[in-house]
C-alpha cells in the first residue's frame, strides 16, 4: 500500500517564513527519509523554488490560477510546475473559489501534471469536488483550523462521510483530512476512519520542535 500523505500547510504564518522555514524543510526531509512516511510540505511562493532545490520532499503550492499571459499578481500553475512543485492545494479554506474556479484549476493542475488537493468544508462538498477527478479532496470543517482540537476525535462522522460521499462519486480519488491534527494518535484515527493522509498546519509550523512533532506525526502508522 501507498505511504499516507502527511501534508505541512505553511499558510502565511511568519513561523512559516525565512530560517523557520528552512528548519521544517530540514525536518521534514530527515523524518521522510528515516520514516518512508511522505512528508509534504506546503511553504510560501517565494520559497518554492529553494525548496524544490534543497529538499528531497514533496513540494505544493498553497494556490493556483488557471491563467497565463496578461494577467497581474496571479500563481498561474506553469510557473509553479516549473519551480518545481508536484501539486497544489486548490479551494483551501482561507483561499476560497467558486466551484468553476475550482473545475477550471483542477484541469490546469493537470495539464501541467501537477497533483490538485481540492480542499471542502462538508460531505457534500466534498463529494462535488469529487466529481473533477482532483488527485485529492482534503476534509477541513473551517471551526476546528486553527482550533488546537483535531477534526479526528471532534467531528469523525465528517472524515467518514466525505470518504463514502469521494468514493460514490470516484473511488480513484484520494481523501486527506485536516484541522487541529497535532499528534500520531489524529494521524492514526484520521487512517482508520478510510483518509489517505492529513494536511495540518499549525501543530508543526508554530511548534518550538517541529521535527518532534513530525516524529510523534508518524509513530502511529
Ligand atoms: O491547511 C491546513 C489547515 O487549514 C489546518 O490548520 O492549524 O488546524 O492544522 P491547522
Amino acid at each position: 500500500m501507498a505511504s499516507p500523505l502527511i501534508l505541512i500547510n505553511f499558510k502565511s504564518y511568519r513561523e512559516g517564513a525565512g530560517n523557520n522555514a528552512g528548519q521544517i524543510g530540514t525536518a521534514a526531509e530527515l523524518v521522510m527519509q528515516e520514516s518512508g512516511v511522505t512528508i509534504g510540505v506546503a511553504p510560501q511562493f517565494t520559497e518554492l523554488h529553494p525548496f524544490c532545490k534543497h529538499y528531497e520532499i514533496p513540494v505544493y503550492a498553497q494556490h493556483i490560477d488557471p491563467v497565463e499571459g496578461a494577467f497581474t499578481g496571479r500563481v498561474p500553475a506553469f510557473t509553479v510546475r516549473a519551480a518545481g512543485c508536484v501539486g497544489s492545494l486548490i479551494n483551501h479554506s482561507e483561499r476560497r473559489l467558486t466551484i468553476a474556479d475550482i473545475e477550471a484549476t483542477v484541469a490546469a493542475a493537470k495539464f501541467h501534471h501537477l497533483e490538485s488537493v481540492v480542499c471542502t468544508n462538508n460531505a457534500a462538498v466534498s463529494a462535488a469536488a469529487a466529481l473533477f477527478a482532483p488527485t485529492y479532496v482534503a476534509i477541513e470543517p473551517p471551526e476546528l483550523i486553527g482550533s488546537g482540537i483535531s477534526v479526528a476525535t471532534a467531528n469523525p462522522e465528517i472524515i467518514q462521510s466525505s470518504v463514502e460521499g469521494v468514493h460514490r462519486v470516484n473511488p480513484e480519488v484520494k481523501v486527506l483530512c485536516g484541522a487541529g491534527i497535532q499528534s500520531g494518535e489524529c494521524v492514526k484515527k484520521a487512517l482508520e476512519l478510510g483518509a489517505d493522509g492529513v494536511l495540518l498546519a499549525s501543530s508543526v509550523v508554530k511548534a518550538k520542535d517541529p521535527e518532534a512533532v513530525l516524529r510523534d506525526l508518524i509513530s502511529k502508522i
